[in-house]
């Protein structure tokens, strides 16, 4: 069936989300609420929310509004209806009436319940309605958030459910796992359960807060928020409702009751007004004294708050083998943390589901973990994972495991979907090889590039795999959750406390070398970029010669944030771009003053549709709603390239000096106004000089390679100061820029 039209009821955080959703997947969307004035309003937050829910904000108006009394009306012609009103069966029940009164014949009617199951949710429906109903669990935010959880009744029309997943998969991007009714479904089941357990283990072993979370977070492929700050994110007094409805819904020797107990000083920080956040603060708080703001952490035994260590646990890679054989109390609390979750997760197999590859799934695109517990232990090793683990009685999952001792019990990797993803892909690799920056996955026809370092930031072997894997066709992709924030600046900034500008500039160099390679190597390079795509990571892609975007992208050059220019292409890319447009063939200030403009204030894109009228994306690069088919458009792209040839090298004419008084008369505004003070302006300038083109003449035509040079000389002059390496520095202790 088509889905042309589409109702939500309920405009509320998930109503509002999927609202946007369905608006930037082009689906006429009505949102309905109580009054009219709560869904205008609820319009009005989608438009300012931050990261935008939107992917261009220009469609506002594409998401109508209105009330459930008077704009019924709007559900006859719905092919779809999502109900997202509050978690309350009685006020479901209402509703649901009131929908299947009005629905057009087979519409399907489907509830966002996080708790409800599917048989309360049902029970009053008739066998021809049930047939059309279905729960559709979204995470929040939707747009981000990769997890579909699709619960079917007894009663389904298969087709119908198998189309509606389709639609979720195609036109909304998302990664829809049809699961069993049982409480919290897969995501929330094995995600709380995780949170619950990382957070009551690091009471038992009494680690600070910042220490659970430096250990329950990138070390073990987690975001780094980990459990207090996701604690904090989410709403502490929301967890506590979450974890009511577990206890009150799960068997009371389920294990989840014990790490579910209301802990007191959870309770008291909720009774206080710290529930995170949107509240006082939570675990952590920003203690705000006239213009110093200090981030305190709280201490979970005195409940007193302090000023918030950084913990350095001496790697930034996913280890999980070293992590849990390390003799120290973080290798103590990553075994303990981890074991429990394999093992509830193991336990809960096929009660929830008979896949546990759809597990894993669930947590790869519900929580953003880089592995889910069945590979997490793929990865430890079942040998190793056996010899550590204390007992599993009764846990049928461990039990054969134990027995067959398969290393090989995994199998094939994202069976929720038909696409060939890259997940799927990798593992039928001819050979891999790579260094401690990127992974290199080759191919018959082609080879795969993966950057592995935190955030994918860029450095000397980064580089060094993208050049050695352009022996073929090359495509630039990765599974993380970015593509690359750009150059890794403590690399950068290691050298520059020693004085060594000779290995910075080296770096720039091959940098370069690299970048220009994969433009005209013979064989095609595409990047197929998702998350931040920023500074050297846009400069890599920008130098590929196809792209296939994710439609959530973060894009930009930021270098000036930093005190630096862009010095891997960017500058002279986005020239090229602008040099191409019809006013620039009539003035020949104007690429440069427009490129100027976006690099000078570091303007970034959070989606295509913003990035195009930037430059930084074509029009002809795609523009792609699901993650998981980057791939298969990249190949498709090979495919139809067959026949490639490489580029030709693009030449400049730029005006030079001619053009520095105009650039200098915005400076000079921007610098009385205190936009920006005296080091602000020194890059500024470098800036100005490159993007006039340096030393030349409108009739003075410049090439690639001395662009680079001028890139190349104005950076390591920039890099070289004082002012500049406090910008990075202090970027890099807060992640905030400094204005100096
Ligand atoms: P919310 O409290 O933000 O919004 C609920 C909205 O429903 C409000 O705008 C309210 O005015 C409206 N409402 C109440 N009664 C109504 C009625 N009779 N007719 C029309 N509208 C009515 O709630 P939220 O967080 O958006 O949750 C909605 C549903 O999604 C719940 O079932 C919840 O369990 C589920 N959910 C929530 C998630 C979250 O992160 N907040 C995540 C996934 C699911």
């Amino acid at each position: 069936m088509d889905i042309k039209k589409v109702v939500v009821i309920g405009s509320g955080t998930m109503g509002s989300g999927i609202s946007a959703h369905l608006c930037n997947a082009n689906v006429p969307v009505t949102l309905l609420d109580l009054t009219t004035e709560i869904s205008e309003k609820a319009r009005d937050r989608i438009f300012k929310s931050k990261p935008p829910l939107l992917l261009d904000k220009t469609q506002i108006n594409n998401i109508k509004v209105g009330n459930i009394s008077n704009n019924f009306d709007v559900v006859k012609e719905a092919d779809w209806v999502v109900e997202a009103v509050v978690e309350r069966i009685d006020i479901k029940h209402n509703i649901y009436e009131k929908i299947f009164k009005n629905r057009k014949e087979g519409a399907i009617v489907s509830s966002n319940t996080s708790s409800i199951p599917i048989k309360v949710l049902s029970e009053k429906l008739t066998s021809l309605e049930k047939k059309d109903f279905c729960i559709t669990h979204f995470f929040n935010p939707v747009r981000y958030m990769g997890l579909l959880e699709i619960v079917k009744n007894e009663n389904n029309d298969l087709d119908k459910i198998n189309s509606l997943k389709k639609f979720c998969e195609v036109e909304l991007g998302k990664g829809a796992i049809v699961c069993n009714d049982t409480p919290g479904f897969l995501g929330n089941r094995i995600g709380v359960f995780a949170m619950q357990v990382a957070m009551t283990e690091a009471f038992k072993m009494k680690l600070s807060i910042e220490e659970a979370d430096a250990i329950f977070g990138r070390p073990m492929g987690i975001p780094k928020t980990g459990v207090f700050g996701l604690y904090d994110l989410i709403g502490i007094d929301l967890m506590a409702d979450v974890l009511k409805s577990f206890i009150k819904e799960l068997s009371e020797n389920d294990p989840f009751q014990e790490v579910a107990r209301e802990i007191p000083l959870v309770k008291k920080l909720i009774e206080t007004g710290y529930t995170g956040r949107k509240g006082k603060g939570g675990f952590y708080r920003m203690n705000k004294t006239g213009a110093t703001k200090v981030m305190e952490a709280i201490n979970l035994e005195t409940g007193e708050y302090s000023i918030s260590q950084k913990i350095n646990v001496g790697s930034d890679k996913v280890d999980l083998k070293s992590l849990i054989s390390r003799e120290d109390k973080f290798g103590e609390y990553a075994w303990s943390v981890i074991s429990k979750i394999i093992k509830y997760s193991s336990s809960l197999v096929p009660g929830i589901t008979k896949d546990f590859n759809d597990i894993d799934e669930a947590m790869r695109l519900g929580f953003n973990w880089a592995k889910g517990p069945f590979e997490m232990l793929e990865e430890i090793g079942v040998e190793n994972f056996f010899n550590k683990i204390d007992e599993f009685d009764g846990n049928e999952f461990l039990e054969n495991l134990s027995k067959s001792k398969n290393q090989d019990f995994y199998g094939s990797r994202q069976k929720y979907t038909e696409i060939e993803t890259l997940g799927k892909v990798k593992k039928k690799a001819i050979s891999i090889d790579g260094n401690s920056s990127a992974q290199v996955y080759r191919f018959n026809d082609y080879n795969i590039v993966e950057f592995t370092t935190k955030a994918n930031a860029l450095d000397y072997d980064s580089m060094d795999a993208l050049k050695k894997a352009t022996d073929k066709p090359l495509i630039i992709i990765n599974e993380s959750m970015q593509f690359s924030a750009g150059v890794n600046l403590t690399y950068t900034m290691d050298f520059a406390n020693k004085g060594d500008f000779k290995s910075i500039e080296k770096f720039i160099k091959y940098f370069q070398e690299t970048c220009k390679h994969l433009k005209y190597s013979e064989h095609p390079v595409i990047s197929a970029p998702s998350g931040l795509t920023l500074g050297g990571g846009f400069e890599v892609m920008v130098q590929s010669n196809f792209v296939a975007s994710h439609t959530n992208i973060v894009v930009g050059l930021v270098e000036t944030i930093v005190g630096l220019i862009p010095a891997g292409g960017g500058c002279k890319e986005m020239l090229a771009r602008w040099l191409e447009t019809e006013e620039a063939k009539k003035d020949p200030n104007y690429a440069s003053l427009k490129v100027f403009d976006i690099i000078g204030y570091g303007k970034t894109a959070t989606s295509p549709v913003e990035a195009e009228p930037m430059k930084y994306l074509k029009p002809e690069d795609k523009k792609i709603m699901n993650r998981n088919s980057l791939l298969e458009v990249s190949l498709e792209i090979l495919n139809n390239n067959k026949d490639f040839k490489a580029p030709s090298e693009v030449k400049f004419n730029l005006p030079g000096k001619t053009v520095l008084p105009e650039m200098n008369k915005i400076l000079e505004k921007l610098y009385n106004d205190k936009v920006i003070l005296d080091h602000g302006l020194k890059v500024a300038q470098e800036l100005a000089h490159v993007l006039s083109g340096g030393d030349t003449s409108i009739d003075k035509t410049l090439s690639e390679d001395d662009f680079y040079k001028l890139e190349l000389d104005a950076f390591m002059r920039l890099i070289e100061t004082k002012e500049t390496q406090d910008r990075i520095k202090h970027t890099l202790a807060t992640g905030k820029p400094l204005v100096n």
